[in-house]
């Protein structure tokens, strides 16, 4: 797809792997729009890298609705919309007093909110003469982390989720893009260590990411997350308890 001239909303995008990619695709000439319950890290964003600031909790629906209303006002049309707003709660599932809390959060944000927005944004979409999905996914998807069992089943979801939408949308033109992203160098991803995992630079996957995206590569699987894929296929007992011993703090 092309990466010029591109009316893009990332959701997340104040801060880690939505800010990395919304500073370079707004670099390259796009207008991008970026959502977040923190509007200091927003506006923050906003005077550093020109990016449009519009605050918003992904998992209310009158909060997704503004966000598409503020863009079709500006644009008439939506080109790209990439889902990557999420969290990671590690927890012992037995014993932590607010695990529900915890579980409704993981699910909201990290599956309900990307397909939910996915489905309202398709209008503005079609007003696109190449619409875009892309869903930022995870290594996860291809091996649970014992210690996040809820983030990373909400991976997997993601990821069979996009691959049905693919399939689906292509009728309307419109393509579904996914990331797999290994463990990357944010706040997320700097809670967790294990030395089986290769943290990967944020902006090395984005340099990822937008060739994927340039060369129209639907399953980006970058950095280590290449290898999980493949051991989950050919010893996946082995790869879990490896990936079981990842700590967090
Ligand atoms: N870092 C890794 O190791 C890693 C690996 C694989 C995949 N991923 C995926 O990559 C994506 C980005 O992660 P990251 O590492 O950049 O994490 P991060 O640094 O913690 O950033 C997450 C972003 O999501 C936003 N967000 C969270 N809940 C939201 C909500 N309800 N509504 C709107 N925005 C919300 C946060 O902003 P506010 O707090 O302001 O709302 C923040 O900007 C996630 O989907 C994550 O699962 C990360």
């Amino acid at each position: 797809m092309l990466l010029k001239d591109q009316i893009v909303l990332v959701t997340g995008g104040g801060s880690g792997i939505g800010l990395e990619l919304s500073k370079q695709l707004a670099a390259l000439g796009n207008t991008v729009f970026i959502c977040g319950r923190n509007v200091e890290k927003l506006k923050a964003a906003e005077q550093a890298y020109g990016l449009k600031v519009v605050p918003a909790d992904v998992t209310f629906a009158e909060d997704q609705q503004a966000v598409l209303k503020a863009i079709e006002t500006a644009h008439g049309r939506l080109d790209l919309l990439i889902n990557n707003a999420g969290v990671l709660h590690a927890y012992d599932f037995a014993s932590q007093e607010d695990a529900v809390s915890r579980i409704e959060s993981e699910i909201g944000i990290n599956a309900i909110a990307p397909v939910t927005l996915a489905k309202r944004a398709l209008p503005l979409l079609s007003l696109s003469q190449a619409p875009a999905i892309l869903f930022v996914g995870s290594g996860s998807a291809y091996v649970p982390v014992a210690g996040a069992p809820v983030y990373s089943g909400t991976k997997a979801f993601i990821h069979h989720t996009a691959q049905g939408l693919r399939h689906q949308l292509k009728d309307v033109g419109i393509s579904v893009f996914e990331v797999l992203p290994p463990v990357v160098a944010t706040d997320m991803g700097t809670a967790m260590t294990s030395r089986n995992l290769k943290v990967m630079e944020p902006a090395d996957l984005v340099s990822d990411i937008l060739k994927g995206l340039a060369s129209d590569t639907l399953e980006m699987v970058p950095g280590q997350s290449r290898q999980l894929r493949l051991l989950s296929r050919i010893m996946p007992g082995y790869l879990f308890r490896q990936i079981a011993k990842t700590r967090f703090h």
